[in-house]
């Protein structure tokens, strides 16, 4: 009796300590089966399995490539942000317009990230269902529908008198109160004269100054906020810290393995349509290979580079391209890979007098002109550019979608956000550089008709796929680009911003000379060419579309002809927003949260 109670003791203890909290040793996790294994713990990964564990009789396995690294400064001080570039701690994926940066740990990309806390145009998310067949329509990929699941990641907190008296504001229905990520201003926000002399610039160029930026209505000259506690030295919060730190020792029906690549998603061989996931491979460069077993189903969440990577590792793609490589065809699914849309950013800068820049920041003052303030006199020829150039264009990117049928409807629906609902075309990040004697701007375009793949080049797991962002392949792109170049020089030359700059030093008037429409053509496009690089916002490589248009996942984020494989995370957003990524990214692995437990049910 005494026996068998001890007996049960050490069983209930032993599954406490090996499925408890993050672990790093494979054998754990190998042979065992799981209800969930999501694949990636980063920003979308931690999040879902944040909330299936939320059923303590459900079992959850994610598996990460990177490693723990919440105890680390270079990742928890938001102040080092960019100190992880080029470091073992984010991918640095080689591509044809530059590295693309990527989060290589626990909260992948959100626990590198610079924190900007902003979102679309409503029109932004509503146009996700005119992509989708018109009997998912109720499945709810739209603003209404995401909004309330953006708002339930986030705990915001007002700014305080004295972060109000900077500029700071905010619509309190913008935000979420309860939810698992801090988002606030920093303490120490910037009280200089620089960051209300930026927006007043915008002001007289013709942008509203909005109060919040987070309630789909982005074309404006905003504050935003970030995501960082600021009840914790303004450390970030990302999704480790968010959804993984305050459950990881008393979710035990949750285990992190880290450390660990996934290789492949193994099918039942005798299952031909649709095709059913039983399980995945992972292991390191030089390590063993393992394998665990999902009892309901494999969610793919390894980012914009990485899913589709997965996929086509496990032949979902395009079967003959796999063959090539040796790889059986699971699914002949052209577009795994495909409508890869990536920004370009410059960054641009004016020396100035000394000034008391009035705190430490993070930077957080934004721009997002649409095309008739960007564009002024020249837009109307621009939008006629533009409509004329479809049927080329999508023609010119065909080999980068499903179709040029298929990607001019989708350009279709672009072009109608950027001309008929005034769509922020561009994004201009102000920057104080702390010292006071220097201002500058990030500038990109952010909605691209430049389309890119991302495609294995080898049956080996551990080799980079080749990535083809194609920067700048329509003109539009590039003309966009100028127009964001130009309209920070004509800032930086316009009151009350010009009485602190004493001239652009980046680029500067020798590489750029001045004119009267603000340098040529000729000489920006040169310069952008040898100094734009990635933004770090690559989508759509797993598009949520109707089959029609190309799309990897449907409504219920299911890869097509399989039966339980899901992709949650940026990859299925169908074309960019007017925004940074992460409170949408959030929003979207919520909602799916939800649509996984429905489908329980
Ligand atoms: C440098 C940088 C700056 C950014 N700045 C901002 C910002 O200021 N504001 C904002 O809102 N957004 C920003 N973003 C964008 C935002 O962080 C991302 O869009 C978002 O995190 C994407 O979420 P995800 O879940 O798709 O991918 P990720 O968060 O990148 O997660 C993918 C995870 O999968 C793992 N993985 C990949 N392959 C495998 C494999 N084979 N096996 C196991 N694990 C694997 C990765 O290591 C990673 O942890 C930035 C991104 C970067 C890179
Ligand atoms: C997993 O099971 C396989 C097949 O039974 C076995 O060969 C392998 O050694 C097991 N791996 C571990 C780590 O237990
Ligand atoms: C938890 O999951 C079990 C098994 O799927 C299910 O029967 C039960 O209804 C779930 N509980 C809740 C509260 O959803
Ligand atoms: C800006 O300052 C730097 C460093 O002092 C100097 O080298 C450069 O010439 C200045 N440029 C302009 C345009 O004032
Ligand atoms: C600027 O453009 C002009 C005319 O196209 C060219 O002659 C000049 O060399 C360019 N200057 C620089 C710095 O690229």
């Amino acid at each position: 009796m005494i026996n068998l109670l001890l007996v049960w003791v050490v069983l209930l203890r032993e599954a406490l300590s090996s499925f408890a909290a993050v672990v790093t040793n494979p054998v754990l996790a190998s042979n065992r089966t799981f209800d969930y294994i999501i694949l990636g713990g980063g920003l979308a990964g931690l999040t879902v399995a944040n909330r299936l564990s939320e059923n303590c009789t459900i079992s959850v396995l994610v598996i990460e490539a990177g490693q723990d690294n919440r105890d680390d400064p270079r990742i928890y001080d938001i102040y080092q942000y960019g100190s992880t570039h080029g470091t073992s701690l984010e991918w640095s994926y080689p591509s044809n317009g530059g590295v693309i940066r990527g989060g290589r740990t626990l909260g992948g990309s959100s626990s590198v990230n610079g924190a900007i806390w902003t979102r679309g145009t409503k029109q932004q998310y509503d146009a996700w269902s005119q992509l989708l067949d018109p009997i998912d329509a109720s499945v709810g990929w739209n603003w209404d529908g995401l909004l309330s699941y953006m708002k339930k990641a986030e705990s915001f907190s007002a700014p305080t008198s004295q972060q109000r008296a900077k500029g700071a504001d905010y619509v309190a229905s913008c935000h979420g109160s309860r939810g698992p990520v801090n988002v606030a201003f920093p303490n120490l926000m910037y009280g200089g004269p620089q960051q209300s002399y930026f927006a007043s610039v915008m002001v007289k160029f013709g942008l509203a100054k909005n109060p919040d930026l987070n309630g789909g209505t982005p074309n404006c000259v905003s504050f935003p906020p970030l995501s960082l506690n600021k009840n914790d030295g303004d450390h970030r919060s990302s999704s480790a810290t968010a959804y993984l730190s305050p459950v990881e020792s008393t979710r035990t029906n949750w285990m992190t393995l880290v450390g660990q690549q996934v290789t492949k998603i193994i099918f039942n061989p005798s299952t031909v349509h649709p095709r059913v996931a039983t399980g995945v491979q992972f292991g390191t460069l030089s390590g063993a290979r393992y394998t665990a077993f999902a009892r309901r189903e494999v969610i793919v969440a390894a980012g914009s580079i990485g899913s589709p990577k997965i996929l086509q590792l496990s032949g979902i793609g395009d079967a003959t391209a796999l063959s090539s490589l040796g790889i059986a065809s699971i699914v002949d699914l052209k577009t795994v890979g495909k409508n890869l849309q990536e920004q370009t950013i410059n960054i641009m800068a004016a020396n100035t007098t000394y000034f008391d820049v009035g705190g430490r920041g993070p930077s957080d003052a934004i721009a997002y002109p649409n095309i008739y303030q960007l564009f002024g006199t020249q837009a109307n020829a621009m939008i006629s550019h533009i409509q004329s150039s479809l049927p080329a264009w999508a023609a010119s990117q065909a080999g980068s979608a499903l179709s040029a049928g298929a990607l001019r409807n989708i350009y279709t629906i672009q072009s109608n956000l950027i001309i008929a609902q005034n769509a922020p075309i561009a994004e201009v990040t102000f920057k104080t550089k702390n010292s006071g004697d220097k201002i500058g701007t990030n500038i990109w375009q952010l909605l691209p008709f430049s389309r890119g793949t991302v495609q294995i080049s080898s049956s080996n797991p551990f080799d980079i796929p080749e990535i083809k962002v194609n920067f700048f392949a329509i003109d539009f792109d590039m003309a966009t680009q100028i127009a964001a170049a130009r309209f920070t020089r004509h800032a930086f030359q316009t009151a009350p911003l010009s009485t602190l700059s004493t001239g652009e030093s980046l680029p500067g008037f020798t590489l750029v000379p001045d004119s009267p429409d603000h340098g040529s053509t000729a000489n920006w496009t040169s310069w952008i060419m040898n100094n734009a690089r990635p933004v770090a916002h690559p989508i759509a490589t797993c598009a949520m579309m109707s089959r029609s248009l190309g799309g990897v996942v449907d409504a219920q984020l299911r890869v097509y002809d399989t039966k339980n494989v899901r992709v949650v995370d940026a990859s299925i957003m169908p074309i960019q927003i007017s925004a940074h990524l992460s409170s949408t990214v959030y929003g979207i692995a919520e909602k799916a949260a939800d649509l996984i437990k429905n489908a329980q049910n």
